[in-house]
C-alpha cells in the first residue's frame, strides 16, 4: 500500500464505519431463523470488503448536501447487491473460487445451496432496504421508483447479469476489446454508476450533474476492472484477499489477457486521469473525494 492510498482509505475510515454500522442494521440477525441463511448472509456481507460502492453514495449526497447520516441507509443497498453478486461469482459452476475478503468462500463455509439462497436473499433484501429507507425517510415518490428502477436496471439481465454471463462465454476466447470493454462495464461499472446516482438523486442534482456523474461512474468502473484484473496477476493473496491466478486459471478474456500487463495499467491511468477530468467538471461542488477514490485505483497497481 503506497502512503497516498493509506491516506485516502484512512480519509475514508468514518464513512465505511458508518456504513458498516448501517449494514449490520439491516442484516437479518444470526440469531433469528433460518438461522443458517442469515448466518451466511452476515457472513458474506459483513467480511472485511472496501465498501467502495456504498462509500461513492455516501460522497456524492454529501457534494450535493445530504448529511452521510441520512444517505448510508440507501447506501448500504448496493452492497447488499454487491455481496450478492460475489456470492454467486464465486460459485463452482462460476469462477470457482475457495477465498473471498481473505476468508473461506461463502459456498466453502455453508455449502453451496445456502450459499445460493444468502445471495437471493442479499439481492432482495438490497431493493427492500431502499424502499423501507425511503418509505421512513417520506422520499418523494419520483424519486424513490427512480431508484428502484435504476438499480433493477444495472444488475439486470442488460446490466450486471448480462456482464456475467458473457464473462462466462468469454473464457478461452480471444475476444474484441470493444467486446471487453462492454463485459467490464455491465459486469463492475453499471453498479458503480448507480450507486454514484443514488447518490445524486437524493440530494437534487440536475440533469446535467447526472450526465456527468454518470460518465464518471462509467470510467470508474473501468478503471476498477482493469486494475482488478491486473491484481490477480500482479497481486498477493494479502492484498486481495482472494485467489492470484483465478483469471488465468478460468482463461478469462482480461486486458492482461488480450495486451499486457504493462498495456493494462497505461490503459487503466488514462481512464483514470479522464475520470478526474469529468468529475472536475461539476464547478462548485467539492469533488476532491471522489477525485482521491479513481486516483486511489491505479495507485493499487503502481
Ligand atoms: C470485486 O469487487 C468484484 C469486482 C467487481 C471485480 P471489490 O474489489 O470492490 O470487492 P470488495 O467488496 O472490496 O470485497
Ligand atoms: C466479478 O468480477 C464481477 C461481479 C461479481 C459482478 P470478477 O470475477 O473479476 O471478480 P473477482 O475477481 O472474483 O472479485
Ligand atoms: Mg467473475
Ligand atoms: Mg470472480
Ligand atoms: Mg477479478
Amino acid at each position: 500500500m503506497t502512503a497516498g492510498e493509506a491516506g485516502i482509505l484512512a480519509r475514508l475510515q468514518p464513512c465505511r464505519k458508518l456504513v458498516e454500522a448501517e449494514l449490520s442494521r439491516v442484516l437479518p440477525r444470526a440469531t433469528r431463523a433460518p438461522v443458517r441463511l442469515h448466518r451466511a448472509m452476515r457472513y458474506a456481507a459483513l467480511g472485511p470488503g472496501k465498501r467502495l460502492r456504498p462509500m461513492l453514495t455516501v460522497l456524492v449526497a454529501r457534494m450535493f448536501g445530504v448529511a452521510p447520516r441520512r444517505s448510508a441507509p440507501y447506501a448500504v443497498a448496493f452492497e447488499l447487491l454487491h455481496t450478492y453478486s460475489l456470492i454467486h461469482d464465486d460459485l463452482p459452476c462460476m469462477d470457482d473460487d475457495d477465498y473471498r475478503r481473505g476468508r473461506l468462500t461463502c459456498h466453502k463455509k455453508f455449502g453451496e445451496a445456502t450459499a445460493v439462497l444468502a445471495g437471493d436473499a442479499l439481492l432482495t433484501l438490497a431493493f427492500g432496504t431502499l424502499t423501507d429507507r425511503a418509505i421512513e425517510a417520506n422520499l418523494p415518490a419520483r424519486r424513490t421508483v427512480q431508484l428502484v428502477s435504476e438499480l433493477a436496471r444495472a444488475a439486470g439481465s442488460q446490466g450486471l447479469i448480462f456482464g456475467q454471463i458473457d464473462d462466462l462465454e468469454a473464457e478461452g476466447k480471444r475476444v474484441s476489446l470493444k467486446r471487453l470493454a462492454s463485459i467490464h462495464d455491465r459486469k463492475t461499472g453499471r453498479l458503480f454508476t448507480v450507486a454514484l446516482r443514488a447518490g445524486a438523486i437524493l440530494g437534487g442534482a440536475d440533469r446535467r450533474e447526472l450526465e456527468v456523474i454518470t460518465r464518471y461512474g462509467d470510467l470508474f468502473g473501468q478503471v476498477f476492472q482493469i486494475t482488478d484484473d491486473i491484481l490477480d496477476v500482479t497481486g498477493s493473496f494479502e492484498e486481495i484477499g482472494k485467489p492470484v491466478g483465478s483469471d488465468r486459471k478460468n482463461e478469462k478474456a482480461t486486458y492482461v489477457s488480450l495486451l499486457s500487463v504493462d498495456r493494462a495499467r497505461a490503459i487503466a491511468r488514462a481512464l483514470c486521469r479522464r475520470a478526474v477530468r469529468t468529475i472536475r467538471r461539476l464547478r462548485g461542488r467539492p469533488v476532491e473525494p471522489l477525485v482521491d477514490l479513481v486516483e486511489y485505483l491505479p495507485g493499487r497497481i503502481s
